[in-house]
């Protein structure tokens, strides 16, 4: 460490001791950027939603996993820590369901912090409409769609006491674009974002913000049932961004971001993490790759 110009030799051990705390003291910080914050993760069982369960419970806070899939749910917060993680069975569906998860958050630790809408599900692909039936385009909107509004309603009644609270609905690059995915996904998830802005304008006022979350291709149990992924054949999918792929954790990260007070003016918006994938346009043009 260079001292400054004049110091002494005793000058020089003091200024390593505060250099060292106030390092040390950044360092915590940086460490652990959800420190006494509540989380509630749908669907945090497995893919995204668990990864994003790991990342906020390594950065301190309290985590509830809400999923259907009891087995795998309770093994992650074993891995995690009784004192850390919890698991509830909650299908996203069933209000009664979403209203226990959140109430176990509040009667465990108090309050809710952060809400993670992440849980949805895929239809099986018919790449011609005549051919979806009206009970499977409702399962996924009841799961997608309808989950996320259960999530965010009841995760304000337990954030407006306290004054704060961060919302994260997870997107999709179908939340913008079509043509990626079913008619019942890209619906759903377009959908979450215009949920996302109306109920950010609602809530502002009691210091709530809502953000939507919108990845590009992971594969996960979700998009290998949809794209029919085998993924010892090796995936290929077209990407903006070349030199890297997206992972799980790169979602966790952003949701972090949006989790966390570094973000406490960002609400309404959708936060897009797919390499320009939804604002680029390659077909055709001077930069026309695809
Ligand atoms: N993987 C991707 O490429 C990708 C891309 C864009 C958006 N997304 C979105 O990210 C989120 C997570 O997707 P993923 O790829 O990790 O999926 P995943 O299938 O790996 O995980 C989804 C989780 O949700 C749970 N779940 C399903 N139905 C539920 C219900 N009714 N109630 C409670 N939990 C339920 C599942 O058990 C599972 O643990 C979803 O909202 C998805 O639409 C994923």
């Amino acid at each position: 460490m260079q001292l400054p110009y004049g110091a002494s030799l005793s000058h020089k051990r003091r200024y390593d001791v505060d250099y060292q705390v106030v390092w040390d003291d950044a360092h915590t910080r940086a460490a652990h950027r959800l420190e006494g914050k509540v989380a509630v993760i749908t669907g945090g069982a497995g893919g995204i939603g668990e990864s994003t369960a790991r990342l906020f419970s390594k950065h301190g806070a309290k985590v509830i996993i809400a999923d259907i899939r009891d087995d795998l749910g309770k093994s992650v917060c074993m891995d995690l820590g009784p004192e850390t993680a919890s698991f509830v069975h909650c299908d996203v569906s069933i209000e009664s369901d979403v209203e226990n998860a959140i109430a176990t958050a509040v009667d465990k630790y108090g309050k809710l912090d952060i809400m993670v809408n992440n849980a949805a599900i895929s239809d099986p692909p018919k790449a011609n409409i005549l051919d979806n039936d009206k009970a499977e385009f409702e399962r996924v909107i009841s799961v997608n769609l309808t989950g996320v509004f259960l999530g965010t309603k009841h995760a304000a009644r337990a954030m407006i006491p306290s004054g704060s609270g961060s919302i994260i609905n997870l997107g999709s690059v179908s939340s913008s674009v079509g043509g990626v995915a079913s008619h019942a996904y890209t619906s759903s998830k377009h959908a979450v974002v215009g949920l996302t802005r109306n109920v950010a304008a609602e809530v502002g006022r009691h210091g709530i913000r809502v953000n939507c979350l919108s990845p590009y291709f992971i594969l996960t149990p979700l998009t290998k049932e949809f794209f029919k992924i085998d993924e010892n054949a090796g995936v290929r999918v077209y990407s903006n961004l070349d030199g890297v792929s997206l992972q799980e954790e790169d979602v966790a990260k952003a949701a972090l971001y949006l989790g966390s007070d570094e973000s406490k003016y960002i609400s309404g918006q959708n936060l897009a993490v797919d390499g320009g994938f939804t604002t680029i346009n390659p077909a055709f043009g001077l930069f026309a790759r695809a």
